[in-house]
């Protein structure tokens, strides 16, 4: 019963049979597999639902990450994400996202000092990593090499273990940003430098990624404390294209490398992860502010998109986007202004007062300003899904073990409704 005494339940009636079904509602949700029980007839399979591209379907409950879309709050486990990039770290924020609440100082300690004594590759995984063409793209490399590390770790497969689950956990943490600055060295034809364990986990992976003849490579503070926000910001977005392809890929025990396998390439697409990538070629090609409305004209039109624009779960200002343009100053304090700021501050200007965005409720996502800093760190546009593929391990990697945890979760599978052919005998060569 509800508040004001009302039943939580809805009921149906099924006009081509007169008869009517009582659903329960919770949690604002009914669960689509009540419809079954709705037939014309004994042998009638019963009503499903159809929903192409999950787009009112709930696929699991979760407690790791809450968005409100309309309000533009997204929480992990509950924690404000402007909290979280004010005051956490990127490692901390894994831990949160991973086992549910902020570690203590002993448990990051612990977690800090795990997580680094396992960011070496297997020196066979190095020699994979280099067989690559020389101008490979940065993410089919990581998604490869990704997969190809579950050969090195048969162990993986137990993942109703536990103590497999955590150590797994531990060393694509560890591991991701190891891969990624590889895939950076070889694209420069540049030795791979090997971690260095005394630095912080990014002040790290800038070392694996600028380190020359230095005996230490000494990240600049604002710089490593930029890119661990941009990492507070990508650890975790509930359940969207790369973490549903982690769960599916998951759901049928397929072991984590694999499975992180998977989520990565889902990643790699323009429309998810690959969007900072295609901001920075959309803002290349007006290249002048005076270009911006011929621009406009064209994503109205439907010629082009208007890249890191637009969300399925936002529909005011991403968060995530507000807190990146801040930062956006401390690093431009440093590398000095990245020219594709202009532009892009001046085509949100246009296309936030413009009604073709206003109807539709457009507004910049994570992607529209993260990829201008990125360019301004120094990072080619490639590598860009690479850099957000390295924090988003961690929420792939929570959702993965809470949904092997759920007791309602099974092996992801869908329905569909056929439209083929109906049957029909098979036609010899001669006869076609
Ligand atoms: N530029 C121009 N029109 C757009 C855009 C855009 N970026 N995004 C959506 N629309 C239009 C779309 O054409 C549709 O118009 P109409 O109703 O006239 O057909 C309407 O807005 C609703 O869009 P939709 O395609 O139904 O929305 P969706 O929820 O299926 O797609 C999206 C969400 C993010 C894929 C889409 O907004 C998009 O393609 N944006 C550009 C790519 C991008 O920036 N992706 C990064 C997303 S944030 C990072 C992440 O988590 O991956």
């Amino acid at each position: 019963m509800s508040e004001n005494g009302a039943r939580e339940s809805i009921t149906v009636t099924d006009n081509r049979t007169g008869q009517s079904y009582e659903m329960p509602v919770t949690d604002g949700t009914v669960k689509a597999m009540d419809f079954r029980k709705i037939k014309t007839a004994n042998d009638d399979f019963g009503l499903m639902v159809y929903d192409p591209a999950f787009t009112n379907t709930a696929s699991c409950r979760s407690a790791i990450t809450q968005i409100d879309g309309d309000r533009g709050i997204l929480e992990y486990r509950g924690y404000p994400i402007e909290q979280l990039a004010e005051q956490s770290t990127y490692l901390e924020t894994a831990y949160l996202l991973l086992y549910g609440e902020l570690p203590n100082k002993k448990q990051l300690s612990e977690w800090t000092e795990i997580v680094r004594i396992h960011t070496y590759i297997h020196e066979n995984a190095k020699k994979f990593m280099e067989g690559f063409q020389y101008d490979a793209h940065p993410m089919g490399m990581l998604c490869g090499t990704v997969a190809a590390l579950s050969t090195f770790y048969p162990d993986a497969k137990h993942v109703m273990e536990e103590t497999s689950r955590h150590i797994q956990t531990v060393r694509l943490i560890a591991k991701m940003p190891t891969i990624a600055a590889f895939t950076y060295r070889h694209n420069r034809g540049l030795p791979y430098v090997y971690p260095d364990n005394s630095l912080t986990y990014t002040g790290n992976f800038l070392s694996m990624l600028w380190r020359m003849s230095e005996p230490v490579y000494q990240p600049h503070p604002k710089l490593e404390r930029a890119i661990e926000i941009l990492w507070i910001l990508h650890a975790d977005h509930e359940q969207n294209c790369s973490t549903n392809a982690m769960r599916a890929v998951g759901s049928s025990h397929a072991d984590p490398y694999s499975a992180t396998a998977a989520a990565a390439a889902a990643l790699y697409g323009p429309l998810h992860g690959g969007a900072n990538e295609a901001v920075i070629r959309m803002l290349e090609g007006i290249g002048d502010k005076k270009h911006i409305p011929e621009f406009v004209k064209r994503v109205k039109q439907g010629e082009d998109l208007l890249w890191g624009f637009g969300h399925r779960i936002y529909k005011s200002y991403d968060p995530r986007a507000k807190i990146i343009k801040q930062a956006a100053d401390d690093v431009f304090e440093i590398t000095g202004p990245n020219p594709m700021l202009e532009i892009a501050l001046e085509l949100e200007r246009i296309a936030l007062e413009d009604e073709y965005f206003i109807e539709r409720k457009l507004y910049p996502n994570v992607d529209f300003y993260s990829g201008i800093i990125y360019q301004a760190l120094g990072f080619p546009v490639d590598m860009f899904p690479v850099l957000f593929a390295i924090p988003r391990t961690a929420g792939w990697l929570a959702q993965w073990r809470e949904m092997l945890a759920d007791s309602e979760q099974k092996i992801a599978r869908p329905r569909q409704i056929y439209v083929g052919q109906k049957r029909r005998d098979f036609v010899p060569m001669d006869k076609r």
